[in-house]
């Protein structure tokens, strides 16, 4: 697949971008460590140049935490198009600001800040609205536009359909667009409260908020990896009355039920779900959030469908929410999606008069000001996801383990060598090779 994307995408050439994907090395020919991807199921931790400014709006950090996202995990699996051997991943991090570019004129040196996953340019009619996520001036990838009628932000460490730009799994990194893509830090926030308003939080947020969860709401959430988590408590801030969630991982559903005290459901137990939860709501929930994974077929239908290249993604889980679900009620996707899916119930959508709803890539700079005041206030707190720190050199392994949901793994810290130490309270140093099976 990625042979022919790519090929197709040279074919199509570069669609025009404001943001170039490419880097300066440095004159001194100065080198970083970072992670590589190489091929399905292979990354590696390589050294390639530390990035120099290129553009006139960049930022280089030095990158003091990064993490892997279940997003990661389609990119590790194959399942995104045009990645390419070599490309650095990564799109969740924070730094110190190491250089900024002479158009740079809101950051300085030394400053702790944390990126959006994905790169905006700031001024197109999407970033005047602050869905940052959709701007329309930063993603080259023709293929993308050619499958979607229009293509999204660049994102960082995401493959070249979404623009090829290097990620942030590396001790430096170069943010285009510098100026508007990173948040600085106030001193009373650790590194580990802030490093998630990359991705996770402003992600369960906007699920929460875009589906529409309102105060007495009964909202069933697929997934119960970091995203689902967090929208499990996002939606409870926002005044659910039941949250149920719905996974097959012992060490998920434990986590959900034990520190988010939300009701579970075990797929593995209860194999047909909405029936389920029609027994535990009663003509069904008033809100559905899709935040699993469309990389794991649960029927022999879709294992074969998937495996024949008759679909890229599977719709279980939408269907699932679509019987699930009171007449008149929504239904959210913020898990990813690809492609194209066989045998969606469009009948039930259209017959119960259901809300689905694409969630899109969260558009992080429309909430993350937003959530670091909670965060500041006490009244969210998102380190209750963090599970362990590893050190960069084992984020090869740490793909494997999270992959394998290893040893209770729901978010992970990983330290460079510019890390601060632990904050009080949060996990210490472990090598992945050390964790339990
Ligand atoms: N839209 C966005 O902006 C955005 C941002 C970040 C992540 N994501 C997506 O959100 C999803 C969740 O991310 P994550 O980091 O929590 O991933 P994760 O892989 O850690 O968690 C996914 C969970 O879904 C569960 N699952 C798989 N199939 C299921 C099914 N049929 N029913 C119920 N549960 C099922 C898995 O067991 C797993 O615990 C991923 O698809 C990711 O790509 C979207
Ligand atoms: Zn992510
Ligand atoms: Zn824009």
């Amino acid at each position: 697949m990625q042979a022919a994307a790519n090929a197709l995408q040279n074919y199509l050439g570069l669609a025009p971008s404001a943001a170039g994907a490419e880097y300066k090395g440095r004159g001194d020919g100065s080198t970083m460590k970072a992670l590589a991807w190489f091929g399905t199921n292979d990354v590696r931790i390589v050294d390639v140049p530390v990035p120099d400014i290129t553009e006139p709006n960049d930022v280089i950090l030095q990158v003091t935490g990064t993490t892997i996202c279940g997003s990661d995990l389609h990119l590790f699996h194959g399942e995104i198009m045009a990645l390419q051997k070599g490309d650095i991943l990564g799109h969740e991090f924070m730094g110190k600001v190491e250089k900024v570019g002479p158009n740079v004129t809101n950051l300085k040196p030394g400053q702790r800040v944390v990126a959006s996953f994905q790169i905006a340019c700031g001024t197109c009619r999407y970033c005047e609205q602050k869905l940052s996520s959709f701007c329309d001036r930063t993603n080259s990838s023709s293929l993308q536009n050619m499958m979607y009628g229009t293509r999204d932000a660049g994102f960082f460490g995401y493959s070249h359909f979404t623009g090829g730009f290097p990620g942030g799994q590396a001790e430096y990194v170069r943010v285009p667009f510098g100026n508007v893509n990173l948040l600085p830090i106030p001193d009373n926030v650790t590194d580990e409260q802030a490093i998630y308003l990359s991705d996770v939080l402003p992600t369960g947020y906007h699920s929460v908020v875009d589906t529409g969860v309102q105060e007495g709401d009964v909202v069933a959430i697929w997934g119960l990896g970091p995203i689902g988590q967090c929208a499990a408590r996002w939606a409870k801030f926002k005044g659910a009355s039941r949250v149920i969630g719905i996974d097959s991982v012992p060490s998920r559903l434990a986590f959900a039920k034990e520190k988010s005290g939300i009701e579970v459901i075990d797929f593995t137990k209860d194999t047909d779900v909405p029936k389920k939860l029609m027994e535990l709501v009663p003509g069904g929930v008033d809100v559905s959030l899709d935040c699993g994974t469309f990389h794991e077929p649960k029927s022999i239908v879709h294992k074969v469908q998937k495996a024949l290249m008759l679909e890229t993604d599977v719709p279980e889980t939408i269907n699932e929410m679509l019987l699930a679900t009171r007449k008149m009620g929504r239904c959210g996707i913020i898990a990813a999606y690809a492609g194209f899916a066989n045998g969606v119930n469009v009948g039930a959508l259209m017959e119960k008069g259901i809300r689905l709803i694409g969630n899109g890539q969260a558009p992080v700079h429309k909430y993350w000001e937003e959530i670091l005041g909670f965060i500041q206030e006490g009244k969210f707190d998102p380190t209750f996801m963090i599970t362990h720190r590893v050190p960069l050199e084992d984020t090869a392994k740490l793909y494997s383990a999270f992959d394998k949901r290893k040893a209770g793994v729901e978010k992970v810290f990983v330290e460079t060598k510019f890390s601060a130490p632990p904050s009080a309270g949060c996990p210490t140093l472990t090598r992945v090779d050390d964790w339990p099976a």
